[in-house]
């Protein structure tokens, strides 16, 4: 939480609420605060969580949490200046230069790449158009790209000599180890550095609000390996949650909530270019739940089309499968004639593809009808069943139960089958399913005893009753991570009272966690008054006098001052047991 006035005055004046909303439309009201299903991770029941009087925001499933500009900057993937202006637009505030604003040594750092990647981009861009890029060029025109759609998605040519990009950024200021870290410039054996991207076509990746973040590029030569090359994983680019033509896309996703999925990048900008402009494409076929995840927070419905080949195909259910685990609706379209969207788009149009689209089938029935399709070779009974087996992977993977126990009627008849023995399979399909544990963190408060758990929430709900905390001391607390946050409650000056919680997150970044959780967490208000803190510092106070009594006993002897100590602290124990 950097703190200006600027930024205090945003953060005033935004609503925490409306801004997440607009990203997480599922938002609702759930006592004192509001949840949806995390936009950050995949899951099924909300642990997503805002808080709109501490304008805090935290999901207990992945631990993912702070302030409005904390959730703009990961879910926009931006540099807090970046999130900071966007929000001080939307606040009606004027942000000014913002080098008057502090800034972290990574945010300086992100920008500087997005900077270079930036500039990048426009280099390949302009070799596409000089003499060099002929080829390319050509290649293009073949293709069917239009001038007005390669300047859209701003394609490029690298040269192939190696080292242009290079020399182009040196001259520019930036050095190797930056232009290295944006996956530019590669090391190669003998510690030769070059062009990461040479002789390639250039598709730059752009996040949904359209910077460019990394490059995937294809070869022109027909043997050449592999086809395409994409940009290694940088500060600013993640293969796994990043979705080609997303930016393009996103007014069209938006207003419809519809979504297609494409195999891809050609035929995500064949698509545009034929108008069919909700088309965004995985890089590589492999779907990821943080695709889902991302997909979610702008569509409900969306549509898989990949080529028509055996692994598009094999591909294009394996990702519906992962949609639909996030609760995604999804429809599996195909084409004929083995052709790509790309190709087909060229070779038909939009409306022979659209129509291909409307009789997309939901994943099910699409699996069914590949199924048996040579009338000369009808199933043994022990094909059905394997059949019945391997669909029941996609039945378990349904999460509208509506939906889910249509399908298995559907599979039953279909099979004439009794549906009882489908459901049967179904729970050893659903037993077998890799469930997504990993992701989700271990409770960080787990550690810490009950007692000082509920004390630190109940101030940090009602930071006023620290007042009261006065008599307490940080050893008070068994728990070092306790006695650290109860420090720094006592410490924090009067005016961020208000705002205890997002301001110990900021200052402690490895235990935001477990302050932001305790600070949305529903808690028993009993203990929210004043005799109901008084009766916890009591509680707490008695918990450390035993403690060290205990200590104290323990000791293979005491000198004169412990034995003192003892006895003060046993009668303090003593008349402090009538008040409780
Ligand atoms: P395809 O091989 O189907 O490419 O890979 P394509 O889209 O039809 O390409 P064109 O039409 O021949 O130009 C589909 C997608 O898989 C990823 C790329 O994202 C590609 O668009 N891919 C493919 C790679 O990442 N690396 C590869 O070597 C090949
Ligand atoms: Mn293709």
């Amino acid at each position: 939480m950097s703190s200006s006035p600027i930024i205090e005055l945003i953060r005033e004046k935004l609503d925490i609420v409306e801004v997440v909303r607009e990203y997480v439309p599922a938002l609702r009201r759930a006592g004192r605060n509001y949840k949806a299903n995390c936009p950050f991770h995949n899951e099924k029941t909300p642990s997503f969580t805002v808080n709109p009087d501490k304008k805090i925001f935290f999901c207990f499933g992945c631990s993912t949490g702070g302030d409005i500009f904390k959730f703009v900057m990961d879910i926009e993937g931006l540099t807090f200046p970046e999130a900071a202006r966007k929000l001080a637009a939307k606040a009606g505030v004027e942000y000014g230069d913002e080098r008057a604003h502090a800034i972290t040594p990574e945010d300086r750092e992100r920008l500087e790449l997005k900077k270079m990647l930036t500039a990048a981009a426009a280099f390949y861009h302009k070799a596409l158009f000089s003499p060099d890029g002929e080829k390319a060029r050509l290649y293009l025109g073949e293709r069917r790209l239009s001038k007005a759609t390669v300047e859209r998605f701003e394609l490029g040519w690298a040269p192939a000599n190696g080292t242009a990009l290079m020399e182009e950024l040196k001259a520019r200021g930036w050095s190797r180890d930056l232009a290295v870290k944006a996956g530019l410039v590669t090391e190669r054996e003998g510690g030769r550095v070059g062009d990461t991207f040479r002789g390639r076509i250039m598709f730059p990746i752009r996040n949904q609000s359209g910077d460019t973040i990394a490059f995937g590029g294809r070869v022109l030569d027909p043997e050449g390996i592999p086809k395409y090359l994409n940009s290694p994983e940088t500060p600013l680019f993640s293969k796994r949650r990043t979705l080609y033509g997303l930016h393009e896309a996103l007014p069209q996703i938006r207003r419809t909530g519809r979504l297609l999925l494409l195999e891809g990048y050609m035929d995500v900008i064949g698509a545009h270019q034929h108008g069919v402009d909700w088309a965004v494409a995985p890089l590589g076929t492999n779907v990821t739940a943080e695709h889902s995840a991302v997909v979610s927070r702008y569509a409900k419905d969306t549509v898989v089309m990949f080529d028509d080949d055996r692994a598009g195909i094999q591909a294009s259910v394996k990702a519906a499968n992962v949609f639909m685990e996030t609760g995604l609706y999804v429809r599996l379209a195909s084409l004929t004639g083995g052709l790509d969207p790309d190709e087909f788009l060229n070779e038909y149009g939009r409306e022979e593809f659209e129509k291909k689209l409307s009789e997309a089938a939901d994943p099910l029935d699409f699996q069914l009808k590949l199924l048996f399709r040579d009338p000369k070779n009808p199933p043994t009974s022990q094909d059905k069943a394997k059949a019945i087996a391997d669909l029941l992977d996609t039945v378990a993977k349904q999460s509208d139960e509506v939906l889910k126990s249509e399908w298995i009627k559907n599979l039953a008849a279909h099979f004439r089958v009794d549906q009882a023995s489908v459901l049967k399979e179904l729970r050893k399909a659903a037993l077998a399913l890799p469930r997504e544990k990993a992701r989700v963190q271990p409770d960080p408060a787990k550690g810490i005893p009950q007692l000082e758990r509920d004390f630190l929430q109940t101030l940090l709900h009602y930071p006023a009753l620290l007042d009261q905390a006065g008599a307490l001391e940080p050893e008070d607390f068994s728990d070092q991570l306790a006695r650290k946050i109860f420090l720094a409650l006592k410490e924090l000056p009067q005016e961020l009272r208000g705002k205890a919680a997002p301001a110990l997150a900021e200052r402690f970044p490895e235990e935001s966690a477990l302050i932001l959780g305790l600070a949305v967490a529903d808690f028993n208000a009993e203990v929210s008054s004043a005799q109901g803190a008084a009766s916890e510092i009591r509680k707490l106070r008695r918990k450390s006098l035993q403690r060290r009594a205990r200590e104290l006993k323990g000791l293979p002897t005491m000198s004169p001052q412990q034995l003192q100590e003892y006895s003060r602290l046993m009668s303090e124990l003593k008349s402090s047991a009538q008040d409780l």
